[in-house]
């Protein structure tokens, strides 16, 4: 028997014990557990809340988007193989959101080649984005289109387009890396993989989870974005879809390093200890855009980033869950870093497009940031136990 097979006949003898591998992972049902007691007695269990902690891979939207973001991720972006088509899709999907629905929860893939290292799920989520080649391919049309050319843009190959996303996300780079593995092994007969990102944010338990984190630019990051029920306008359909940008932007931290913090502070529009408005006292203070400073000047820069961004309609405004990254230094030691900026919202030539499309005309950040790639994907609804990813899209 091969170990596939192997695997897959101990998942459905663990699901008649009742047996789950992770103390806190609920069993998905439809989708055959694969016991770790029985897969290997060596197997570790899940030692702190952190590690056995799952978000449920089921239901109408997919997971990955409005919970707050885990402290890891990798965005894997692929180029279908030639012929790849609808009934190939249709072949693919399934199999990796088996993988998903499994990993997340703490259960080896099918064919795991270490079902060690899926024990440990630490909040994994993998969240499916069809890009505009994925509909070509299945000779349907995208709801998403490329952005239009931004004059800021110094876009390149390596990190734009791609016809499939997986955003794994997880609170340990270990299980981000596990998972983007076995995911990359089963894609691999449909398609290449055209890029990778990978991004970090704050560590879990570094501080409280409802305090704004920092970006690699020192900057409170996150503070304006929709929370709780100022969620579902911005960034789901009815149908449970959304779509996703991801912009990869360059930040010249030596040349940010040099400014003052009160420069620092007008290119933002927010104070950089508090994250405060400049018309304003604490962060969550409304930016005010008609209040002016003591010398009758706007308190709000007009051209700053935030005076730029902001948009008040709820239906307007994108989630935006970005990762930094920080490559390795070239040789002069000049660092290579910036943010993963991914942004949700219900549609990006509504939502996300006028919002750019403000900040490429003017924005004094736009001196010591610049976006280097760029992809669009739809994010097709989340699904029901028995059924998979892009059912509701390709069948
Ligand atoms: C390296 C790139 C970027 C950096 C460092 C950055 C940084 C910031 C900071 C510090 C804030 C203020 C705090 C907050 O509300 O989060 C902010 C707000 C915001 N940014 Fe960015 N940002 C970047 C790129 C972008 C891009 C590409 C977009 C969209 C096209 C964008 C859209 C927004 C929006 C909508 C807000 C909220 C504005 C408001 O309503 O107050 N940002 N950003």
């Amino acid at each position: 028997m091969s170990r596939r097979g192997l695997l897959a006949g101990l998942g459905a003898a663990a699901v008649t014990a009742g047996a789950t591998p992770a103390a806190a992972a609920p069993a998905a049902a439809g989708v055959a557990p694969v016991a770790l007691a029985t897969a290997g007695a060596a197997v570790a269990p899940a030692e702190t809340g952190i590690g056995a902690a799952t978000v449920p891979f089921h239901g109408p939207r997919q997971a990955g988007i409005a919970e707050d973001p885990p402290a890891h991720a990798a965005f894997v972006a692929f180029t279908l193989a030639a012929g790849t088509d609808k009934r190939a899709l249709g072949r693919m999907l399934p199999l990796l959101t088996d993988d998903a629905a499994r990993l997340t929860q703490g259960i080896p893939a099918l064919g795991d080649t270490d079902a060690t290292l899926a024990a440990l799920p630490a909040r994994l989520t993998v969240t499916f984005g069809f890009g505009p080649g994925l509909y070509r391919a299945a000779g349907l049309t995208s709801p998403v289109a490329e952005l239009p050319a931004f004059r800021i843009d110094r876009l390149l190959p390596r990190w734009s387009g791609g016809d499939l996303l997986l955003q794994i996300c997880a609170d340990d780079p270990l299980t981000v890396a596990h998972t983007q593995r076995m995911m990359i092994k089963d894609a691999r007969p449909f398609g290449s993989v055209r890029w990778v990102q990978q991004g970090f944010r704050r560590s879990p338990g570094v501080q409280a989870p409802e305090h704004t984190q920092r970006n690699v630019l020192g900057q409170l990051d996150g503070t304006a974005n929709p929370r709780g029920p100022e969620i579902d306008p911005a960034v789901w359909n009815p149908d449970g879809s959304s779509t996703l940008v991801v912009r990869r932007v360059r930040a010249e931290i030596e040349k940010w390093d040099m400014l003052s913090v009160s420069d620092k502070e007008n290119a933002v529009g927010r104070r950089l200890a508090s994250g405060a408005p400049l018309s304003g006292q604490s962060e969550r203070d409304e930016p005010n855009f008609t209040a002016l400073d003591d010398t009758g000047l706007p308190a709000m820069p007009d051209f700053s980033h935030v005076t730029r961004a902001h948009v008040t309609d709820p239906a307007l405004k994108i989630l935006r869950r970005p990762y930094n990254y920080d490559g390795a230094p070239d040789a002069s030691g000049r660092p290579d870093a910036g943010l993963i900026f991914a942004a949700y919202q219900r549609d990006i030539a509504r939502q996300y497009v006028p919002i750019q499309r403000r900040l490429a005309e003017k924005d004094l950040l736009n001196e010591w940031i610049t976006p280097i790639g760029s992809a669009v994907f739809a994010i097709p609804p989340g699904c029901a136990e028995n059924g998979w990813i892009g059912e509701q899209v390709l069948s």
